[in-house]
C-alpha cells in the first residue's frame, strides 16, 4: 500500500471511530426537573414533551410488535408506552429472558421513537395476573389480600414479603439490564406496576395486616394528611374514621411499590411513576366504589411520604364528562407532582391535551393505540376518529415539542380546550390578553363549535411577540390595561373589529405588526409567509390544518 493510501485508510478508520463515538456519545440520564414550581422531563439534557401513545396490554410480543409501529407513525408520537411482563421476563425463578425487551429497544430505535416501559409486576389493575406461574401456583407464599369474609381476593397482598422480595429482585435485574443495553436512553421513564391497589376489598384483613391496622398510624402519614398526633398516637380508625381502611391500604401498597422503585433506581435511576385508576372527582363515592390502595386523589399525600422514590403520581383519565376531566387534571397538577397523563381515551377527549399543556403537563398518552384488536381504519369509524383526533395534536406540536416543553417550564405558555357553553376564553399575558373564541363567524365573538373540538395555545416569546396556534378557534389580542387597572378590574374594552382598551383615559388599539406563518425545524422558526388582509382582519382563525404563527404586536 502506498503511504498516501495508508494515510487515507487511517483517516477513514479514525472517522468511522469518531462516528461510532458520536453515536454512543453519552447523554445525561432522563430526569424530572423542577424550576420555580414548574416541571419538565429532561431528555438528552433538555426539556422534552412526551407525545405518547400506549399499546394494548398484550401487544409487546415479537408476533404483534409489527402492528404497533405503523399505528405510532400515523399518530406522530415521539414516545411509545409499552409493557414488559414479569411472567415473560422471569419464567422460572432466577432465570431471566431479555429477548422481548431487547427486541422492543431495537425496533423503537429503528423507528426513532422513545419508550416508556410499564413494569407489569406484582399489580396489574389491582390483580396479580402478570406474576410468573411459579408464583401464581404458590398463593401460600405469594399471598393474596384476604377479604373481610376470610376469602382470597384476586389481588396480591402488599404485606407479602416473599412477593416484595421477588418483585424487587426481578425489577432490579430488569433495570440493570436496561442500563447496560440502553446507553442512548431510548427508554426515558418507567411505570412501576399498573394501577396498583385492590378491587372488591378495601384492604387486607389477614392477621398480620389486622395487627398493623390496630397499631398507631406512622407519624409521617398523620402529618402528610394534616391530622394531629396525640399521646398515645391514634390508630388508623381513630385518625381517619370512614377513610381509615382506604388510607391504610394506600399506605401499605405505596410502601411496597416504593421499595420496588427504590431497588430498581439503585441499579439505574430513571424517572419512575405510578398510574392511578381514579375515583369520581366531582362526586367521590364512598370507599369501595373505587379501587382501594392506588394513588387516588384523596390519598396522594400518603403516597408521597410512603413512596418517595416514585417521581410522579399519574391519573389514567377515561372521564367522558368534560368537567370531571378538567377536575382530574387539576387534582394531579400539584406543587409536589408533575402533571403527566399516562392513559386516556376517546376522540372527544383529545382536545384536553391542550388543557393539560396549559397546566404544564410533561406528557400525554391515549391508551390502546395499535393495530391489534382488528383496528378499523375506515374513515369515520369510531376507532379511526379517535386516531385522527389524537394524531392532529401531535402533527401540530411534534416539530416544536422541545420549544413547547421549554416555554412551559419557563411559565410562558398558556393553552386551553373548548368547554361546552363557554364560547370565549381569555389568556392573560401581562400587557396583553389573548382572546380565544370558538365557532366565531366573520364578525362575531363566537357561539361555540357544534361539537366542542376547539383548542388554543399561546406562548410569549418576547414582550410583544407570541407563538400562536390551535384548532377550530379564533385567537386575537387586546391591550390588557395598566397593572393598576388590571388589579382594580377597571378596564373598558372596545368592541368591534379591532380589539382595544381604554388605558389611562385613552383608547389603545391592537395592531398586528407582523403575523408570520412558519414551522419549527431543529428549534428554529422557519418563516413561510406573512398573513395580512382577510387572514388577519377578524382575528387569527385556525381550522383543522396544523398552522403555527409568530405574531408581533403594537398599539396605536
Ligand atoms: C387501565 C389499565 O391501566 C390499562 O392497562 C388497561 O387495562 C385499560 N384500563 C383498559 O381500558
Amino acid at each position: 500500500m502506498k503511504i498516501k493510501d495508508a494515510v487515507l485508510v487511517a483517516l477513514v478508520a479514525s472517522n468511522i471511530a469518531m462516528d461510532l463515538n458520536a453515536q454512543v456519545k453519552p447523554q445525561p440520564i432522563p430526569q424530572i426537573v423542577k424550576k420555580d414550581g414548574r416541571f419538565a422531563l429532561f431528555v438528552d439534557g433538555a426539556p422534552y414533551l412526551m407525545l405518547g401513545a400506549q399499546v394494548h396490554n398484550s401487544s409487546t410480543w415479537p408476533a404483534t410488535l409489527s402492528q404497533v409501529w405503523p399505528a405510532m407513525a400515523f399518530l406522530n408520537v415521539n414516545t411509545v408506552e409499552a409493557p414488559i411482563y414479569w411472567e415473560q421476563f422471569e419464567p422460572k425463578q432466577g432465570q431471566f429472558d431479555y429477548s422481548v425487551v431487547d427486541l422492543l429497544l431495537a425496533q423503537a430505535r429503528q423507528h426513532h421513537i422513545r419508550l416508556v416501559i410499564l413494569w407489569f409486576g406484582t399489580w396489574k389493575n389491582g390483580s396479580q395476573h402478570y406474576m410468573p406461574e411459579w408464583m401464581k401456583l404458590d398463593p401460600e407464599r405469594y399471598s393474596h389480600v384476604i377479604d373481610k369474609n376470610g376469602d382470597l381476593a384476586d389481588s396480591p397482598s402488599p404485606f407479602a414479603t416473599a412477593s416484595l422480595e421477588a418483585d424487587k429482585t426481578a425489577f432490579t435485574v430488569f433495570m440493570r439490564h436496561l442500563k447496560a443495553a440502553d446507553p442512548q436512553h431510548t427508554v426515558i421513564m418507567i411505570q412501576v406496576e399498573n394501577e396498583a391497589g385492590t378491587w372488591g376489598s378495601l384492604r387486607d384483613y389477614s392477621p398480620p395486616a389486622q395487627k398493623l391496622f390496630e397499631a398507631p398510624v406512622p407519624p409521617e402519614v398523620l402529618s402528610a394528611m394534616g391530622v394531629k398526633s396525640g399521646s398515645p398516637a391514634p390508630i388508623w380508625q381513630e385518625a381517619f374514621g370512614p377513610e381509615a381502611e382506604v388510607n391504610f391500604h394506600a399506605w401499605a401498597v405505596a410502601k411496597y411499590v416504593g421499595q420496588v422503585a427504590t431497588a430498581g433506581k439503585a441499579a439505574y435511576p430513571l424517572p419512575m411513576y405510578v398510574n392511578a385508576a381514579l375515583r369520581d372527582p366531582l362526586k367521590p363515592g364512598a370507599p369501595g366504589s373505587y379501587e382501594s390502595g392506588g394513588p387516588t386523589d384523596n390519598v396522594l399525600p400518603i403516597w408521597k411520604v410512603a413512596a418517595p422514590a416514585i417521581d410522579i403520581l399519574a391519573p389514567d383519565i377515561y372521564q367522558s364528562n368534560p368537567v370531571a376531566y378538567l377536575k382530574e387534571l387539576e387534582l394531579y397538577h400539584r406543587d409536589d407532582n408533575a402533571l403527566f397523563i399516562p392513559e386516556t381515551g376517546g376522540a372527544a377527549n383529545a382536545r384536553f391535551f391542550f388543557s393539560a399543556l396549559g397546566l404544564g403537563a410533561i406528557g400525554f398518552s391515549p391508551f390502546g393505540m395499535d393495530y391489534t384488536h382488528g383496528h378499523d381504519t375506515a374513515p369515520g369509524s369510531r376507532q379511526q376518529q379517535e386516531f385522527d383526533a389524537y394524531a392532529m395534536n401531535y402533527r401540530l406540536i411534534g416539530p416544536m415539542q422541545r420549544e413547547i416543553a421549554r416555554l412551559n417550564l419557563e411559565g410562558k405558555l398558556k393553552a386551553v380546550a373548548e368547554e361546552q357553553g363557554k364560547p370565549t376564553q381569555v389568556l392573560p399575558f401581562g400587557d396583553w390578553n389573548a382572546a380565544v373564541s370558538y365557532g366565531a363567524s366573520r364578525e362575531g365573538q363566537g357561539a361555540g363549535n357544534a361539537e366542542p373540538t376547539g383548542r388554543a395555545l399561546v406562548a410569549q416569546l418576547k414582550d410583544n411577540q407570541f407563538l400562536v396556534t390551535g384548532f377550530f378557534c379564533r385567537i386575537d389580542f387586546r391591550p390588557a390595561g395598566t397593572a393598576e387597572q388590571r388589579k382594580s378590574g377597571n378596564i373598558v374594552d372596545g368592541t368591534g373589529q379591532t380589539p382595544s382598551a381604554q388605558i389611562d383615559g385613552k383608547w389603545q388599539h391592537r395592531q398586528f405588526l407582523k403575523v408570520e406563518e412558519g414551522t419549527f425545524e431543529n428549534g428554529v422558526f422557519k418563516f413561510q409567509r406573512i398573513w395580512n388582509g382577510d387572514e388577519t382582519d377578524w382575528g387569527l382563525n385556525f381550522g383543522a390544518e396544523p398552522v403555527v404563527l409568530r405574531v408581533s404586536l403594537a398599539t396605536y
